[in-house]
């Protein structure tokens, strides 16, 4: 173990198992699970899954234009998980809009904001790593609008270069750049990112897909102007996600989906829009997903970011110890677990990664291969696949040790 690094106890961690009923299972072969893709998405507690099960059980009704009981708790609970994760987020209420998942959030302050505000001549500035939710809707914002579409690029160790900020965030309206990579596990400097584009002008949205579950994630002491957030990969269900933005910057955008729900008159010629946050969620939200975020959300704070991020850099550091002295191995990313969320990317010789997963899936050991929707950063690379394992709160060192000795049967099977 790294000096400086502390040990998080087996215990503290078998307790966090305890709640995830789908780690007391076994695989079809008879192996415990050893689930290694959270970066994917991340197993649920019993507290989340309870507060899925209450709602439909218990109080299952539309919010908002209801003026019965049932109704009224859902509309209650409902908005007080809006409450939750503004808490988490250190936003205000109205800052906080719910989406889909942390792709439509982008999508949002694309057609929105971008759509708006982004002409011919402007550029939009990324990084070469991001997720495919954070280019795509960029390269189709430029076809429209004649914007440029510019990158902030990659050092030897994955790391975003940022010596030629100032000259890059010349004629920049809006830097998109994720707050940590899901591939390269890298984390982004952001404190020295968004004063430098404030300083020229443009505005920042933060891809906080794989940061939020991870780490502590102030809004206010980042000064984001834009911030999206995926529910299912910090514990919640699928199908729900949040965008933080602004207040002023909000209230100032058109809205995103147009419908019931987000509307405060309609006449057959016209409409008004409803206030903040409702004006960006048209249409019946879910309803039970967003309930069983803020369930998440009470979760994660009761274990305490600050011990998620101690927990995560632990055994990152384990596994980057350990898997550096497997024969073949290559390794990914910054080189110190203090650089980076715990996701690891590796290849192992010219073994194909689905090969590999294939083979830690007869382990029990779940990890991801595949191109890990970070298709041009393989390219940049030179790859044309990774295998990549992931870990969260309730992953043990055993289970990296697992994950270690599946990959030395790989190696073996392969005849590395
Ligand atoms: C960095 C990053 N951004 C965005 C996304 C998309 O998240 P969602 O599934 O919530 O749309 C992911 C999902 O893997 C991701 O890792």
């Amino acid at each position: 173990m790294t000096a400086g690094i502390s040990r998080i106890t087996d215990s503290e961690v078998e307790r966090i198992r305890a709640d995830f009923p789908i780690l007391a299972t076994r695989t079809s072969k008879g192996k415990p699970l050893v689930y290694l893709d959270s970066a994917a998405t991340s197993q649920k507690p019993r507290a989340v899954i309870d507060a899925l099960s209450r709602y439909y059980e218990s109080y299952n009704a539309n919010i908002h234009r209801g003026v019965y009981e049932i109704a009224e708790r859902a509309t209650e609970a409902f908005e007080g998980a809006r409450a939750r994760i503004a808490s988490f987020l250190n936003a205000e209420r109205e800052e906080i809009i719910f989406t889909r998942n942390a792709t439509e959030a982008i999508n949002l302050v694309c057609h929105s904001w971008a759509l708006t505000n982004v002409r011919a001549g402007d550029a939009i500035l990324v990084t070469r790593l991001e997720h495919h939710s954070n280019i795509v809707p960029w390269q189709l914002l430029a076809e429209k609008t004649g914007a440029e579409l510019r990158f902030l690029e990659l050092d030897g160790n994955g790391r975003v270069v940022l010596d030629d900020l100032e000259t890059k965030l010349q004629g920049v309206k809006l830097v998109a750049i994720a707050h940590a990579s899901n591939m390269l596990g890298t984390i982004v400097p952001l404190q020295q990112v968004i004063p430098a584009a404030h300083a020229a002008g443009a505005l920042v949205l933060v891809d906080g897909a794989q940061a939020a579950p991870h780490f502590p994630v102030d809004v206010k002491a980042l000064d984001v102007d834009f911030y999206a957030v995926s529910g299912h990969k910090m514990l919640g269900p699928t199908g729900i996600g949040t965008l933080y933005g602004k207040r002023s910057l909000l209230e100032a955008m058109p809205p995103f989906l147009a419908g019931g729900d987000m509307i405060r008159r309609v006449t057959y010629e016209h409409t008004t829009f409803n206030e903040l946050p409702w004006k960006f969620e048209a249409g019946t939200s879910d309803i039970a997903g967003a309930i069983g975020l803020g369930a998440a959300v009470d979760y994660l704070q009761g274990l305490g970011m600050p011990w998620v991020r101690e927990h995560e850099i632990a055994l990152t550091s384990y596994a980057l110890e350990r898997l550096a002295d497997v024969p073949h191995l290559s390794l990914y990313g910054p080189k110190r677990a203090e650089e980076r969320g715990g996701v690891i990317a590796f290849t192992l010789g010219d073994a194909h990664p689905h090969d590999i997963a294939s083979i830690l899936d007869s382990e029990g050991v779940c990890i991801r291969a595949g191109h890990h929707c970070t298709m041009p950063l393989h390219d940049l690379l030179g790859l044309t696949a990774t295998a990549r394992a992931s870990f969260y709160i309730y992953n043990t060192y055993a289970d990296v040790d697992a994950l270690v000795e599946a990959l030395e049967k790989a190696a073996r099977i392969f005849k590395l």
